[in-house]
């Protein structure tokens, strides 16, 4: 590597980290700066016909979206490695308490080896409202805690609108614990956590559930349009097919409403709504 003072790569570590490449995805460092393998020769190209004369182009060109990566997905037909693990750990488990226990004891999530914590619930856990969100970021990945970060701020704040806090709320999430660098999670690592979040569901028999966000929503209602369309309807949701139905809420992400704050207008009306559904008798503590 053409040489760096230590002020500038710690300048350019500081600047990765602040871009939320805070994690090491590979055991083996990649040296980006090697040369390609040589590609094989292509065949050679016809000659093309010579194209008329156009007007000249601004010389303005969008830059190139640097490259995310994401694991492949799986086939969502495809066995998932470990889900009959989950499932039975989460079947076994007839308390909150040894639910819990379950699900740190779990060792078939590949995610708890980047994670610092796994990290379940906050709030009430005998509530009967239960919020679904996402995945712990950074900070809850510290903490050990859901929705501790700026977007749990936003979370209380607009719980608070509707007169409603952790005790009688109880906050989780459709993962246990933190894609690295917060990527999106896959098929697979919400599969292995969804026997865990249905085993929560039961034990606890919410009245009403609140999904936010689109990640958690379309996971939890095996749905694949946007939450933009999926937002501020009801939907019943069943642990087990023929189950006890609990209706549930979709709503927008609070981080998305942190980078988006002209959309707090819908979320408010879904708050709104969920507040009359509580207020119409749902027992709610
Ligand atoms: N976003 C989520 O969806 N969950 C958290 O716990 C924190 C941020």
């Amino acid at each position: 590597m053409a040489s760096m003072s230590e002020r500038e790569a710690l300048a350019a570590l500081t600047w990765l980290v602040e871009n939320g490449a805070d994690e090491a995805l590979e055991r083996e460092p990649v040296n980006r700066l090697a040369q390609p393998p040589a590609q094989p020769a292509l065949p050679a190209e016809r000659p093309r016909p010579a194209e008329p004369a156009r007007e000249p182009r601004s010389s303005f060109r969008a830059p190139e979206p640097p490259p995310v990566w994401t694991p492949p997905q799986e086939s969502l037909a495809a066995p998932v490695d470990g889900l009959a693990d989950a499932e039975a750990l989460a079947r076994a488990a007839e308390s909150i308490e040894a639910l819990h226990d379950a699900i740190r004891a779990f060792e078939g999530c590949a995610l708890k080896a980047s994670a610092k914590n796994t990290v379940i619930g906050r709030g009430n856990p005998e509530a009967k409202l239960i919020l679904i969100g996402e995945a712990p970021g950074a900070n809850e990945d510290r903490l050990g805690q859901p929705f501790v970060g700026e977007a749990g701020r936003l979370l209380d704040e607009m719980l608070k609108w509707i007169g409603l806090d952790e005790s009688n709320v109880y906050i989780t999430n459709v993962l246990f614990w933190r894609p690295p660098g917060n990527r999106n999670p896959t098929d697979a690592e919400l599969a292995l956590c969804r026997p865990f979040i249905d085993r929560q569901i039961e034990l606890m028999q919410p009245s009403l559930l609140m999904f936010l966000g689109g990640i958690a929503t379309k996971s939890m209602l095996h749905e694949s349009r946007g939450i933009l369309k999926l937002r501020g309807h009801w939907y019943d949701y069943q642990t087990t097919p023929g189950g006890r139905v609990i209706p549930a809420l979709a709503t927008l992400h609070p981080a998305y409403l942190l980078r988006q704050p002209a959309q707090k207008r819908f979320a408010w009306q879904d708050f709104l709504k969920f507040k009359q559904a509580v207020s119409s008798g749902v027992h709610i503590s």
